[in-house]
């Protein structure tokens, strides 16, 4: 349990730092008051001085790796086909009922994905989708699946799979990704569809992870100014959003940053 152990090691100041770089209740949000939860169960509140860095779709180093991902997924193809090739952004869908409640994550996607094609500057054609619905409720759309499924009867057989709200390899790209939807693909005569890769170790990744609690340090901002806004619709009780225990500004003393995802 990692709270015991900060306590055990005498940590008084701790980043919760989301591994998720795009917003949303269902990630961070409720990672977040579980993690607060854990922390007031396990009579820690009070122990830690806490920021947050809740959000960064659109922080450039990450931006700069995710191009990076993309252009590698692109040297795959014959440079005589690669300004064709479409670049298909596919991020985890949530239920659309967390959407109308107000959740910011579909802008904050559109975000990542507008600044990772200015950054890359390239003539080719794009489209962003959600992948990974389950159950009977609706999701955030256009599908994943779907989308493939039109492209084979549009007769388009490049596309580069970009996994995008995924910063490393997990069920939902070494399985749903490249099994699942490339072996649809494939079956329906895309035989051009190839998965970028994700972030993982990426060099300029970590540099960029390493660059956002570099900053966050510096600048002393207890969170992003959005984190304390609440959705219109939510859900989450009272305690959604909170942060206990801030941190004073620049208060680096006996700190832990605190990964999650
Ligand atoms: Fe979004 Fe509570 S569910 S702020």
């Amino acid at each position: 349990m990692a709270l015991a152990q900060m306590a055990a090691d005498g940590v008084t100041r701790a980043v919760a730092f989301s591994q998720y770089p795009q917003y949303s209740c269902t990630t961070t949000g409720s990672s977040l008051n579980d993690l607060w939860r854990t922390q007031a169960r396990l009579g820690l509140e009070g122990r830690f001085r806490w920021s947050i860095i809740d959000r960064w779709p659109t922080h450039p180093g990450y931006i700069g790796a995710m191009a990076e991902a993309v252009r590698d997924g692109l040297a795959r193809y014959p440079a005589e086909v690669r300004d064709d090739v479409l670049l298909m952004f596919s991020a985890h869908s949530l239920p659309l009922s967390v959407i109308e409640r107000g959740d910011s994550y579909p802008q904050e996607m559109g975000a990542t994905v507008h600044a990772v094609l200015d950054a890359l500057a390239l003539p080719n054609p794009s489209l962003l989708c959600y992948q990974s619905e389950v159950g009977p409720v609706r999701w955030l759309g256009p599908s994943t699946e779907h989308t493939i499924r039109r492209l084979a009867h549009g007769k388009r057989h490049n596309v580069l799979a970009i996994p995008i709200a995924f910063v490393n390899d997990h069920i939902e790209t070494l399985s749903e990704l490249d099994i699942e939807y490339g072996g649809l693909a494939h079956r329906l005569g895309l035989q051009g569809f190839v998965r970028a890769p994700a972030l993982n170790d990426r060099p300029a990744f970590l540099e960029a992870l390493a660059g956002l609690v570099h900053a966050h340090l510096e600048d002393g901002a207890l969170h992003s100014p959005r984190y304390r806004e609440r959705c219109p619709g939510c859900t989450g009780g009272p305690g959604c959003r909170q942060l206990p225990d801030p941190a004073g500004a620049r208060a680096a003393h006996g700190l832990r940053v605190m990964a999650m995802a």
